[in-house]
């Protein structure tokens, strides 16, 4: 799929710009700070109403607006779909999709489909597990729609069961209907959990041959990339770091997890009453990255860092034309300021592997970093516009 047009109105530094786009490469070139990645990211915006930078949707909207709105035009195959959402500051925000009447902007998720690779994506291999979990949830979203509600059904229970054990812990003992009613908020907790866990196992077991052969092609070849599901119920230690071994986890039912879970809740429980807060459980998992048999955080270098996060993407875009290889299904890519990062072969080898893709949308400071076998049209970005400056 492409997208043919985008408008931004009130769009961080954009009160007003209109990007007509084509199939094929784009390239975004200006100086620091002048918005390149401002575009790009309204595009990965509107095909998963999050940012790939912020948490909360604020800073999206222009200094001194009350609402920003992001526009596109997609084509998909022969089918075309204009997407609107309207960001707001202080109410929810909405969409329309071909201008039909407005509906919560959450349904207008997924229609357009894109893999980011940005500068934030070495915090994947280098920060902490929320961004590992975060990754997996996302792209267990994308891979499986109406799954959308389980991650935020598990942190709802989450939050009530850690309301719960503060309270009790506050009242200084622990009465029988606070056990009776915690037996009952780990059903909960253990029900949604599993649904969660079972499901992040799936898409990694997916994702898995594609991060390996990413990785490959990313670089000579001499290491390999593993990444291993890193479960607090598994071998659940003193902090619920937990074991590696999704393995054993992988071949489990959502009911045999969900039964696995109790159990693990029940032998926690003293601890997590003393400390009033929830131990164990998808909330506390991480994924371990392993390149070449030695784990990568910490010990991979700058340049097997970027390339790991790199073959993380590439690998969700790989499994993403595997789920879906109708025409016309192929997601957007968006290279925000990748090039600049890589050394010359591997900058070659990425422009090798994207240039074949339906649309390609990339951003650079200097046009010198993009590989001349990236050829396509180019805009020159200038503060709160675009000067098109052909191919
Ligand atoms: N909500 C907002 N309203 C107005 N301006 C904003 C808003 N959010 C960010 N900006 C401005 O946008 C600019 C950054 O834009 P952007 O990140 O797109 O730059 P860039 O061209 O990608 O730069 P670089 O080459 O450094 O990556 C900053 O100067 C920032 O002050
Ligand atoms: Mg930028």
């Amino acid at each position: 799929m492409y997208v043919q047009h985008l408008s931004l109105t009130d769009f961080r530094t954009y009160s007003q710009v209109e990007v007509p786009l084509e199939a094929g490469v784009t390239v975004f070139v200006g100086p620091n700070g002048v918005g390149k990645t401002n575009i790009v990211e309204a595009i990965g915006y509107l095909a998963s109403l999050s940012s790939h930078r912020v948490s909360s949707d604020k800073p999206l909207i222009a200094f001194n607006a009350e609402r920003a709105l992001v526009r596109g035009r997609l084509v998909r195959g022969t089918q075309t779909t204009s997407v609107e959402v309207e960001i707001n500051a202080d109410r929810s925000n909405r969409a329309r999709i071909n201008r039909a009447n407005p509906v919560r902007a959450s349904d207008a998720a997924g229609i357009l489909r894109t893999v980011l690779f940005a500068p934030e994506d070495l915090a994947l291999v280098k920060g902490d597990p929320s961004n590992r979990r975060r990754f997996l949830d996302d792209l267990m979203v994308t891979l499986l729609p109406h799954r959308a509600g389980i991650s935020a059904d598990y942190e709802r229970v989450l939050k009530q069961r850690n309301a719960l054990l503060k309270s009790a812990r506050a009242s200084g003992k622990f009465t029988a209907s606070h056990e009776a009613t915690l037996d009952v908020w780990d059903q909960h907790l253990a029900e949604a959990g599993a649904r969660l866990l079972h499901a992040r196992l799936v898409v990694l077991s997916q994702l898995k041959p594609h991060l390996e052969r990413a990785y490959h092609q990313l670089t000579d070849g001499s290491k390999v990339a593993v990444a291993t599901y890193r479960s607090s119920l598994s071998g659940a230690d003193d902090d619920g770091g937990g074991a590696s071994e999704d393995d054993t986890l992988s071949s489990l039912s959502v009911e045999e997890l969900t039964e696995k879970f109790i159990a693990v809740l029940l032998v926690h429980r003293k601890k997590e009453l003393d400390r009033g807060i929830s131990l164990v459980g998808p909330h506390r998992d991480d994924v371990d990255l392993v390149l070449g048999g030695t784990v990568a955080k910490g010990y991979a270098s700058h340049g097997e860092t970027w390339s790991l996060a790199l073959a993380l993407r590439l690998g969700s875009y790989y499994l993403l034309i595997e789920d879906d290889h109708t025409p016309g299904a192929t997601p957007v890519l968006i290279l925000d300021d990748v090039f600049a990062e890589l050394d010359a072969s591997r900058r070659k080898k990425l422009a090798a592997i994207v240039g074949g893709a339906e649309q390609v949308l990339v951003t650079a400071a200097v046009s010198d970093d993009i590989p001349e076998s990236l050829v396509g049209h180019q805009f020159q970005v200038v503060p709160g516009g675009l000067v098109s400056s052909g191919t």
